[in-house]
């Protein structure tokens, strides 16, 4: 079977655009695929430093993907801090990174840009944490010799950037050591937020998935609509509403909701079978994921175990690549 690894960084609520467009897809890969899924907590470092809310998102996340299926009985989950070895090799390819394919980075690039723009120090807010995240995540990669890294289309550089440094060693040191293709979701939904841009915390237009019921109908009613009014027809092919509920629909559902726009339904009601078809799906998991974070003990066990796992490899891997450079 053929191995796949993918992290989720434990900031702020997860949203239906990670859900459908990463997470769903790349829990799907465990039916064919020997499965590895992770939370990038040292990665959240980068953003701040607060313990209690870094505890709870790193909960918060592990309980996601408990509750949206992840079966640890045919998967391995962990925590990144729990393997040392990942900012062991960090360090080693650090010092095969050329500076220069840093300065590269988007996420980098797009904070200078701002402080350009702000007319601030270009250098304003950028530690060196979040300056090297690409040769974190290529540790995060390289360690476990995947062939396959689910992700947004946002991640494509990192994975670049991680075949480049796994690359230098193979160059560096004869090694081998396996490049990981990404894998992304090039057929996967890319959802609309409330605003009809993308779904993305960066734009403050999002639908987390854990909302309570009440909270998830609230929310839906602030998706932007045109000012039709409620007897006259809609194009369903621009509506937001109607694309979130493609995702959330059966096809029969869909052709009816067609017919519905066409004929002049009012975006209350449209809404509200959005709410319907959405809730359906979300109601389980919301259910279970509560039922998780309750249960921080065991929780922990199962993290645990999967470091155990994990490190069971991770270790001699590592091991043999400091013998080979050097530093056995
Ligand atoms: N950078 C990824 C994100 O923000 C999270 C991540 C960290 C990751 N390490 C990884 C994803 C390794 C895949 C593989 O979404």
């Amino acid at each position: 079977m053929k191995r796949s690894l993918t992290g989720i960084k434990p900031t702020g609520e997860i949203h239906l655009g990670n859900y459908i467009g990463a997470i769903k897809p790349a829990l799907d890969l465990t039916k064919n695929h020997d499965a590895y899924y992770f939370v990038a907590n040292g990665h959240a470092l980068t953003q701040a430093h607060q313990k209690k809310s870094l505890e709870m998102s790193t909960n918060g996340v592990v309980a996601t993907w408990l509750a949206l299926g992840l079966d640890p009985n045919k998967s391995v989950l962990y925590r990144q801090s729990s393997i040392p070895e990942i900012f062991e090799l960090s360090w080693v390819l650090a010092t095969l990174s050329p500076k220069g394919l840093m300065n590269r980075a988007h996420a980098y690039k797009a904070i200078v840009d701002e402080n350009k723009r702000a007319e601030r120090d270009l250098d304003s807010g950028v530690n060196m944490g979040l300056y090297t995240y690409p040769i974190l995540m290529a540790a995060d990669i390289l360690l476990l010799q995947p062939d396959l890294v689910p992700v947004g289309r946002d991640q494509i550089q990192h994975i670049e950037m991680a075949r480049e440094l796994g690359l230098a060693m193979k160059r560096k040191h004869g090694m081998s050591i396996r490049l990981p293709d990404a894998s992304i979701m090039e057929d996967v939904a890319v959802l609309p937020g409330l605003d009809g841009r993308k779904m993305s915390k960066s734009y403050g237009n999002t639908i987390p998935i854990f909302l309570e019921k009440e909270e998830l109908k609230k929310r839906i009613n602030k998706i932007k609509t045109d000012s039709l009014l409620p007897h006259e027809p809609k194009e369903s092919a621009t509506s937001n509403v109607f694309q979130l509920y493609q995702v959330f629909a059966t096809a029969d559902e869909v052709n009816a909701m067609k017919e519905a726009f066409q004929k002049g339904i009012s975006w209350g009601e449209a809404k509200a079978e959005l709410f319907t078809v959405m809730n359906r799906t979300l109601e389980e998991p919301r259910e279970s994921y509560k039922e998780w974070m309750s249960k921080p003990k065991e929780m922990k066990r199962l993290l645990q175990e999967g470091a155990e796992r994990v490190r069971n490899e991770a270790t001699p891997f590592l091991q043999n690549i400091k013998n080979e450079i050097g530093l056995g």
